[in-house]
């Protein structure tokens, strides 16, 4: 894949930095002061969580994949589907390789993240992250050429799709870390074809205390969306999850809302 390919669907960027094509203009600044920029503390542990299976025996995130995997859409048509706060890629790359006719973005607000997620996922280099003091040694992760995926640095509630682009948006893990998850829905109801569906999936562990009084309990969020004029398909409180955080199998239980609207 060229270095120029940014997918069907993406603009051209305001600029580009390691082959990560840049949708909004995140200074140095921003970048020191982000959590997620962190790469032995927050890129490794993702990188630990959603691409090394088999310290695990097998994807800890298998429910949430089977969550997602289930309320997308059928189609004999190629779908366009994004996945917003993707971190190190492993959904978005999952289902760039069962549909390889599909159009897949994976869009994160961190170059770290995203660099790392286009080099392993569609370059092919490989990785060996250093989990010692996890337990988990240095796992030896085999890179992926995956020619239908694309990734972006944007801001999940600023997309740079145009309007009416993509049959589905999953974000998971995302919407309690931004400063106002009701105006990510609105935008992304902007960039959802009619019809298109939108998967979340939260712990609505939310960092805002403007956020725990807008959207908790989660019943705000369902008269949000009803009133926002969203269909809903789905609705399960809770899903639980356990991410490991160990070779000691010491772990977070997450309660996660999953839940699945249509614009
Ligand atoms: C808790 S991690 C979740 C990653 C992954 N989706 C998962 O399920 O484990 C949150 C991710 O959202 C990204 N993020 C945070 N704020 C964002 C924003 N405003 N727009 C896009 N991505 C954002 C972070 O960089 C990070 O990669």
């Amino acid at each position: 894949m060229s270095d120029l390919d940014f997918g069907r669907l993406l603009p051209a960027p305001l600029s580009v930095r390691r082959g990560v094509p840049f949708y909004y203009q995140k200074s140095e600044a921003e970048i020191a002061g982000d959590v997620y920029e962190r790469y032995d503390a927050l890129v490794t542990r993702q990188t630990a969580l959603h691409l090394a299976d088999e310290l695990h025996g097998g994807y800890p995130f298998a429910t949430l994949l089977e969550y997602v995997s289930t309320w997308l859409p059928v189609s004999k048509q190629p779908l366009a589907v994004a996945d917003l706060g993707c971190s190190v890629g492993r959904i978005a790359a999952t289902l760039a390789q069962r549909y390889a006719d599909w159009d897949v973005y994976g869009l994160d607000l961190s170059y770290q993240m995203l660099r790392q997620a286009r080099d392993f996922w569609t370059q092919g280099v490989n990785l060996q992250p250093n989990l010692i003091r996890f337990g988990w040694g240095t796992p030896a992760l085999d890179g992926y050429q995956l020619e239908n995926l694309h990734f972006g640095l944007s801001r999940a509630e600023a997309l740079p799709f145009p309007d009416a682009s993509l049959d589905v948006i999953i974000n998971t893990f995302l919407i309690d870390r931004l400063p106002g998850p009701f105006s990510a829905f609105a935008e992304w109801r902007r960039v959802l074809k009619p019809g298109g569906r939108l998967i979340t999936v939260s712990p609505l562990n939310f960092l805002q205390p403007d956020s725990w009084r807008k959207a908790y309990p989660p019943v705000k969020i369902l008269d949000h969306l009803r009133q926002a004029g969203w269909r809903l398909d789905d609705w399960t409180d809770h899903l639980p999850l356990a991410e490991p955080m160990d070779a000691r199998g010491n772990a977070v239980n997450w309660q996660c809302l999953a839940f699945v609207v249509e614009r």
